[in-house]
C-alpha cells in the first residue's frame, strides 16, 4: 500500500528515529540517488547539498534528510562539498541540470550561490535553506534551522555558569570574579556565525560592563575571533598564539566561549598542550564551551575535559526539511514559525527554527542517550557506531 504524503511524513520520521537510535552520525556515503527496489518514487528527485563530511554533524543531517525523504517516496542526490565552494556550485548546477524537483542546501558560503539560485528559480524549482541561510537572493523560498541567537545566549549561558557568575538558568549570582576568558567565532561567511556572536555578546556584555568578566587579549570584535571555515586547526593555532601573546607571563586563563565542538577541540589541544590549568576542569582547566554535540565532545563533557555543548537535533531538522519539501512539492506553502527575523540582504526568508538543549556532564543521558541520539557505548567509546 502506497502511503499518502503526509502518512509519509509521519513514518519518516518514526524510521528515522530507529535508524539513528541504532547509528547516529554512521558514516553516510558521499553520493546517493539509489532507492530500494519496489520503493515509490514517483514522487520525484529532491538535490540535497550538504557542505563536508569532516564534521559528523553534517553526515547525521545528510543521513536523516535522505532516509526522511526516501521513506516519504522521493528520490534522493545527496551530496556533500568538501567545504570546497566551487565544488558545492558545481554540485548544484548538475542537480539543476538533472532535473531534481526540489533542491536542500546547507551553504558552505552563504553568499556564493546566487546564480545556482537564479537557474533553479527560472525551472521552478524550490529551494530550501538547511540550518544556514543563504544570502543575497530572493531565490531562497524557505529556512528551516534552530533558534541560531539562542545558541548563542546559551553557549554564554553555560560559559557564565561555569565561571559560577551566573546559575544554570542565567541568573547572576553575585560573584565578582574578575575571570579572563578569550572568545571564539565561527566562520563569517556563514550566516549562523553573526547570530551566535550576537546572543553570546549580548549575554556576556553586563559582565564585561562591570569587571567581573576580562578579555585579557583585547580580541573581542568577531572579525578577530572568527575561524574561516570552522576548522579545528585554526581554532587550535589560534589559541596556541593567544597563549603565547597574552598569558606567558603566568596569567590565569578561566573559559573559552567556542561556537562549535569541532573548535573546542582544538581549543582544548591547545589548553592541554600548554599546561593551562591541568588536564581536567576540576584540575583547573579552563572552561570550554561547544555545539552539535559531536560524540568525541560529549566524550569530553562525559570525563570533565570540555564543560557544555548545545545539542541541536539533527533528526527533527531533517524532518522539518522533508516536511517542506513535502509541501512544495504539493503545491503548498511550508508552514514557518517566523517571518520576521531572517533578513538574507534581498528579502526576509520565512523560516522554521527549532528550539535547543544544552548539555552538561549531568544531562548527558537525559539528553543524548535517552533520546536514542548516541548510546551510551558510543559515548564511551567517543565514537559514532
Ligand atoms: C554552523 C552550524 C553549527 C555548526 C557549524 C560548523 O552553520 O549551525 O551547528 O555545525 O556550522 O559546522
Amino acid at each position: 500500500m502506497r502511503l499518502s504524503k503526509k502518512t509519509g511524513v509521519v513514518a519518516a520520521g518514526a524510521a528515522l528515529a530507529l535508524t539513528l537510535t541504532a547509528c547516529a552520525g554512521g558514516g553516510a556515503g558521499s553520493s546517493n540517488g539509489d532507492t530500494d527496489a519496489g520503493e515509490t518514487t514517483e514522487g520525484g528527485t529532491i538535490g540535497v547539498a550538504m557542505p563536508t563530511e569532516t564534521s559528523e554533524r553534517w553526515i547525521a543531517d545528510g543521513d536523516a534528510v535522505q532516509s526522511g525523504l526516501e521513506a516519504a517516496g522521493y528520490e534522493v542526490d545527496l551530496q556533500f562539498a568538501g567545504d570546497d565552494i566551487p565544488i558545492q556550485t558545481q554540485q548544484i548546477d548538475a542537480m539543476i541540470t538533472g532535473g531534481v524537483d526540489a533542491l536542500i542546501i546547507a551553504a558552505i558560503d552563504g553568499t556564493a550561490l546566487t546564480s545556482q539560485l537564479d537557474a533553479a528559480a527560472a525551472a521552478g524549482i524550490p529551494v530550501i535553506s538547511y540550518d544556514r541561510l543563504i544570502r543575497d537572493s530572493e531565490n531562497v523560498d524557505f529556512y528551516v534551522s534552530f533558534d541560531n541567537e539562542k545558541v548563542g545566549v546559551a553557549q554564554a549561558t553555560a560559559l557564565l555558569y561555569g565561571l559560577g557568575l551566573t546559575d544554570e538558568a542565567g541568573e547572576p549570582t553575585g560573584e565578582e570574579g574578575p575571570f579572563n576568558v578569550e572568545l571564539f567565532a565561527g566562520s563569517l561567511d556563514d550566516n549562523n556565525a553573526h547570530f551566535f556572536w550576537k546572543g553570546a555578546m549580548e549575554t556576556l556584555q553586563p559582565f564585561l560592563d562591570d569587571g567581573s568578566l576580562v578579555v585579557p587579549s583585547e580580541q573581542t570584535d568577531i572579525s578577530q575571533a572568527a575561524t574561516l571555515r570552522w576548522q579545528q586547526e585554526t581554532a587550535q593555532k589560534r589559541m596556541e598564539d593567544l597563549l603565547t601573546s597574552t598569558y606567558s607571563g603566568g596569567e590565569e586563563l578561566h573559559g573559552v566561549l567556542s561556537p562549535y565542538d569541532g573548535l573546542s577541540r582544538g581549543i582544548i589541544t591547545a589548553l592541554q598542550g600548554a599546561g593551562m590549568g591541568g588536564e581536567t576542569i576540576e584540575d583547573g582547566l579552563p572552561v570550554v564551551t561547544g555545539q552539535d554535540a559531536e560524540i568525541a565532545s560529549v566524550k569530553l563533557i562525559q570525563d570533565g575535559v570540555q564543560q557544555s555543548t548545545i545539542f541541536k537535533d539533527t533528526r527533527k531538522l531533517a524532518d522539518q526539511a522533508v516536511i517542506a519539501a513535502e509541501a512544495y512539492l504539493a503545491g503548498e506553502e511550508p508552514e514557518a514559525n517566523e517571518t520576521e527575523t531572517y533578513d538574507n540582504g534581498v528579502k526576509i526568508v520565512p523560516s522554521y527554527l527549532l528550539e535547543v538543549d544544552t548539555v552538561y556532564a549531568d544531562n548527558i543521558t537525559e539528553l543524548l542517550v535517552d533520546s536514542g541520539y548516541w548510546t551510551q557505548d558510543e559515548i564511551d567509546a567517543g565514537q559514532a557506531e
